[in-house]
């Protein structure tokens, strides 16, 4: 088995095979998977494949300071540039000072500003290697005088707290979607306790507001780092849900809601996706009560309305302000 994503083909030509490799936030491939004694990672996808290949499998949130990990360590830097500085201040709390770290990365993702970066948190570097259009450096991990906990920030918005942190949807900022999305349920809200899930909760907004409402709110994302932000969000805000980690419906099965609510996902890294929200409106049937209700926002040009049509027969336009569109769609029969 050869490995295919090129950051990965560049590792697999430094040595004939690794001891006791961790890898931390890699694209899933087979032969990393094969390589690997475990994964940190973000993404429940990846946590997921290397679970699935009887691999040691951990977001940053749930390793405990005292569990071994990693003598081997190699992180695959991400595109947005504070969450791979968040990634390395991670690493040297984490492990013992001097700990070899190596970094891989894709030109076009950003891993020639490494240097610059290591220079600036005084991390002695040397460059490995360079093809595939991707460049590996080499570094260790030193006492740093910032910790990684400085990349939370809360920023206010609609009278709540948000806590924001690189790498999650909006990093600081609420979306125009989202703010049509929540005015537009403003006026349709039952007064009643409604079971809410947000799909693709990001940093809690959507979340916040309901549970702020009093409706009784399970959150989900992909990313562990959303899940958290998630959590710090409704904590600054003194509110109560549940929050987890799921690729779409994967962690709630059998379970149905009132209302399904979301600002979908459409794209993975750079890439358009539309495999998530499809299965959000393809699923959502399963998961509503009789009379529920899913309500997302898109843009208007995305292929929504039809996905929509065919998973419940028919949906409403709720609100239109040309760039954006919110679709309701009711659930009628079991
Ligand atoms: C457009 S953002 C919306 C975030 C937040 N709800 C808001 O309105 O600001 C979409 C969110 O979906 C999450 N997401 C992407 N793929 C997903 C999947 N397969 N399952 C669950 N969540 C996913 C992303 O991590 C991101 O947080």
């Amino acid at each position: 088995m050869s490995a295919q994503a090129p950051a990965c083909q560049l590792l697999e030509r430094q040595k004939d095979n690794y001891a006791s490799l961790w890898v931390v936030g890699p694209p899933v491939d087979s032969w990393l998977i094969d390589q690997s004694t475990g994964v940190v990672s973000g993404d429940f996808d990846a946590l997921h494949e290397w679970q699935a290949n009887g691999k040691q499998a951990r977001t940053p949130f749930d390793l405990a300071a005292d569990e071994p990990f990693g003598k081997e360590v190699v992180l695959f830097w991400p595109k947005a540039h504070q969450l791979g500085i968040w990634w390395l201040k991670w690493l040297c709390e984490q492990l013992p000072e001097g700990t070899p770290i190596e970094i891989v990365g894709e030109h076009q993702g950003g891993i020639k500003r490494v240097p610059k970066i290591l220079d600036e948190l005084g991390m002695p570097w040397d460059k490995r290697d360079n093809a595939r259009r991707c460049s590996l450096f080499a570094t260790h991990t030193v006492a740093l005088d910032s910790s990684s906990d400085t990349a939370w920030q809360t920023f206010e918005t609609l009278d709540l707290t948000l806590a924001s942190h690189p790498g999650v949807f909006g990093h600081g900022k609420v979306d125009e979607g989202t703010l049509l999305l929540l005015e537009s349920l403003e006026s349709s809200l039952p007064k009643k306790p409604l079971k809410v899930l947000d799909m693709g909760c990001g940093d809690g907004i959507i979340s916040a507001w309901l549970a702020q409402r009093g409706h009784q709110v399970t959150a989900v994302d992909v990313s562990a780092f959303a899940v958290e932000a998630c959590k710090r969000t409704l904590a600054a805000n003194g509110l109560e849900g549940r929050v987890l980690c799921s690729d779409v419906f994967s962690a709630l099965e059998g379970e149905q809601f009132d209302w399904v609510v979301s600002n979908p996902p459409f794209h993975k890294e750079r890439d358009i996706s539309y495999g998530p929200s499809q299965r959000l409106i393809s699923q959502a049937p399963e998961h509503l009560n009789t009379g529920g209700r899913l309500i997302i926002v898109a843009n208007g040009f995305l292929p929504y309305p039809d996905h929509l049509q065919r998973a419940f027969q028919d949906f409403q336009t709720l609100a239109d302000n040309r760039r954006f569109k919110v679709y309701g769609a009711v659930k009628t029969q079991r």
